[in-house]
């Protein structure tokens, strides 16, 4: 890996083995985009891809020039990578090269969520600045390339080197000019329940976007999007990904021009947003993560898996197996007591389920959602005996404590109302509209993070607490600060999420033992920058095991499998109605962090003992199943939509599991084969089919010994085709493979 400079060129080559990303300094100083894809060799000039002859360059009047950190008034009428409004009300910038300067490791990007490196080699960042001598302001860009990934981390850092303010009125983390639109647009979209649904439309002139405006990521659009190819699968195809280590409002956007070149841009959603930077004062964007594949989505997801969970995660839980967990949330809802959460956790101790999470509804007066957010002490009434006696009532039993915590919000029938009212978002001449009966807190405010960090640290010492889920149930509404001037009420929503990293920051680092889940009514929040604080999130509050193989199966577009938190829950599905096998729920939730979220104490003792074997079940293949290599097989956004299939591979390729199901059962099928992916092409395998791991008939048949060869290209015959038309809808079937 290097960033090699030529000066001779006024060309960046940033490469390793995998890509190249080529910036070069344009005749007239301004930094022109040439080239990312795959690895090009070193050493040479590949200016003449962008000829000047061509662009003119000596004025941008409309030509598709491709720029690094474009922005309008002055010819480049697409859009910008960065707007500023001046002190005398212009908002004309002409960005040039200055300088530069390449570093060994990654800088850390303070107070936003990052990557990073452990080691100085493993990465090095090219740090360019641009300016614009009129306006008197800088752009610092930040380019960060791993020895051994095919990613590009991008930020940009806005300076103000004058003597008066300026408002910066968007700064995008990265924008990509590509030299043409022949790119279908990949977003993962949804609402709650059914979050990360995988959407797929080719580029058109003009722009096309997904956004949030809702102060949070959003179950509605991820900030993370795929430019692929028409003819781009799973398993070949060029894919180019852009993700945002962001939680609040985002925006990705494309725009074809009608000259046929596309560019592609990310970063805080300008809707809605100002900044004032006053002289001297830098503001930093958050970080813009490109990855590159030219086989498929497939490897470009493993390339953005291995990222998070090696670099983007931190912590002592980043590299250690994740429990099994049974969450009391659909089990009791709001109606429990001590006796009844440890009858739960002694029966799920008995199932050889790891830790008990204690939903929503331990504090305050808290028995419905209408009150008592913010009053983070245990509710006497319901454990009479405390936190602490329950925490140590279920570890005696050998299991592991965590529970639930809403910091961001607050009750209107809460103490913590009644007594700040004012730290509560909202405008104070106009009603603040309520959600879910409760207010978010201004975590603009150091006061309320101070706060926040105080009674929190408190609940958390107090007994001994293992995991937390953090969850964040509504989106924001009349955003407002009176801490804030008019004029920088604009800065109000990034200061509100800046708010909420601290304090993810503080308690994470003042309780390093504790496994922090993520959540916001499920996949409310799910997005890259919050895998730098919780390690894994609660991908959906739709627990149905067919609805999850969808929500699943996107999320795992961009994010490793070790952070999507996947619970078998009870039927008739609380969501959806709809009755499942048990096998299937634990054959869907498996691809995922595993658990349940049921009460075992309503189950018949065959269906405990079902449990018992899936727990075994996934504890024994806990490493692949966590991170292993996933691979995406058959989509049940495609074809006739009544099937899936997906497989993760051990890393030494010596052992597999493949997940098919057989969505709603066909009648007369033919004999069905399925292709699988990333094996070792000269091993024999041991296939064991398990028909439904924890039914009655939870027997593995076979085993069959198979060729790596074979199984990848002739396929599985799979086993479910003619008997499952008989077997009802919903079955699924799980295919281990172990080399001899
Ligand atoms: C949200 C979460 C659920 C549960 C409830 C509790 O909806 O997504 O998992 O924790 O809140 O109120």
């Amino acid at each position: 890996m290097a960033i090699e400079w030529s000066a001779e060129a006024g060309e960046f080559h940033l490469r390793n083995d995998l890509i190249s990303y080529v910036v070069r300094v344009l005749e007239n100083d301004w930094l022109g985009h040439v080239y990312f894809g795959s690895a090009l060799a070193e050493g040479k000039s590949y200016g003449h891809l962008i000829p000047q002859e061509f662009f003119g360059f000596s004025n941008r009047l409309g030509e598709p020039v491709p720029l690094e950190y474009p922005s309008g008034g002055s010819g480049d009428y697409r859009i910008p990578a960065v707007s500023i409004e001046l002190s005398d009300g212009s908002g004309v910038l002409d960005l040039r090269y200055k300088s530069h300067r390449i570093v060994q490791g990654k800088p850390a990007t303070p107070g936003l969520p990052s990557t990073y490196v452990e080691v100085g080699g493993e990465a090095e960042t090219l740090e360019v600045i641009l300016a614009d001598d009129i306006a008197r302001l800088q752009v610092q860009l930040l380019y960060t390339i791993y020895r051994d990934r095919p990613v590009i981390v991008r930020s940009a850092r806005i300076i103000n080197s004058g003597s008066v303010s300026v408002i910066i009125r968007g700064a995008m983390s990265a924008s990509l000019d590509l030299p043409d639109s022949d790119w279908q647009l990949i977003s993962l979209s949804g609402e709650w329940a059914r979050e990360c649904h995988v959407e797929r439309l080719a580029l058109r002139p003009g722009r096309q976007s997904v956004s949030s405006t809702r102060g949070a990521s959003g179950a509605q659009h991820n900030p993370f999007v795929v430019l692929a190819r028409p003819e781009t699968t799973e398993a070949s195809g060029e894919a180019i990904g852009l993700g945002l280590a962001y939680s609040g409002n985002f925006v990705a956007e494309a725009e074809v021009e009608p000259f046929g070149t596309a560019r592609l841009r990310t970063g805080i959603n300008p809707d809605g947003f100002s900044w004032v930077l006053e002289p001297d004062a830098e503001f930093a964007t958050p970080e813009a993560i490109l990855a590159y594949s030219a086989a498929g989505l497939g490897e470009l997801s493993d390339a953005y898996h291995r990222l998070f969970r090696e670099r983007m995660v931190r912590g002592s839980w980043r590299d250690r197996a994740r429990p099994v967990v049974i969450n009391n949330w659909e089990a009791t809802y709001f109606d429990f007591d001590e006796p009844k959460l440890l009858a739960i956790a002694t029966a799920a101790k008995e199932m050889g389920i790891e830790l008990f999470v204690l939903d929503d509804g331990w504090f305050g007066r808290r028995n419905d959602d209408t009150t008592s957010l913010g009053d983070w002490q245990v509710n006497l009434a319901k454990l009479p005996d405390g936190l602490d006696s329950l925490a140590r009532k279920v570890e005696a039993l050998g299991m592991r404590f965590g529970i639930w915590i809403e910091p961001e919000m607050v009750s209107r029938s809460s103490d913590l109302f009644a007594e700040h009212p004012d730290w509560t978002i909202g405008i104070p001449s106009r009603p603040r509209t309520e959600g879910r009966t409760q207010y978010v807190l201004d975590m603009s405010r150091p006061e309320v993070v101070d706060h926040l960090f105080e009674v929190l640290s408190k609940v958390l010492g107090s007994a001994p607490i293992s995991y937390v889920k953090w969850d964040m149930n509504r989106t924001l509404t009349e955003p407002f600060s009176p801490t804030l001037p008019a004029w920088r009420q604009g800065e109000f929503l990034h200061r509100h999420i800046l708010g909420v990293y601290k304090l993810y920051d503080r308690l994470t680092k003042a309780f390093p033992g504790i496994l922090f889940e993520s959540c916001a009514s499920g996949g409310g929040r799910f997005d890259p920058g919050m895998l730098a604080f919780a390690p894994q999130g609660w991908a959906s509050d739709d627990t149905d095991a067919i609805e999850r193989i969808k929500i699943q199966w996107g999320t795992s577009m961009a994010y490793p499998i070790n952070s999507i938190s996947a619970h078998v829950s009870a039927v008739p599905n609380h969501q959806v109605g709809r009755i499942t096998p048990l096998a299937t729920r634990a054959a869907v939730a498996y691809f995922g962090v595993f658990g349940y979220e049921l009460d075992p104490t309503a189950m018949s003792a065959e269906e405990r003992a079902a449990i018992t074997d899936q727990v075994a079940f996934y504890k024994q293949w806990r490493e692949l199943f966590q991170r292993g290599r996933f691979l995406r097989l058959r989509s049940p956004f495609e074809g006739d939509r009544d099937e899936a299939a997906w497989m993760t591979v051990a890393e030494d390729g010596r052992s597999a599991i493949a997940a098919h199901y057989q969505i709603l059962s066909r009648p007369n099928p033919g004999p069905k084969r399925l292709r699988l992916r990333g094996l070792d092409g000269t091993a024999s395998y041991r296939v064991s089919i398990w028909p439904s791991v924890g039914d009655s008939d939870g027997v593995p048949i076979g085993p069959a010994i198979l060729g790596g060869d074979e199984l990848m290209a002739a396929g599985i015959v799979l086993e479910s085709s003619r008997e499952s038309a008989g077997g009802g809808d919903f079955r699924s079937r799980l295919y281990v493979l172990e080399a001899l």
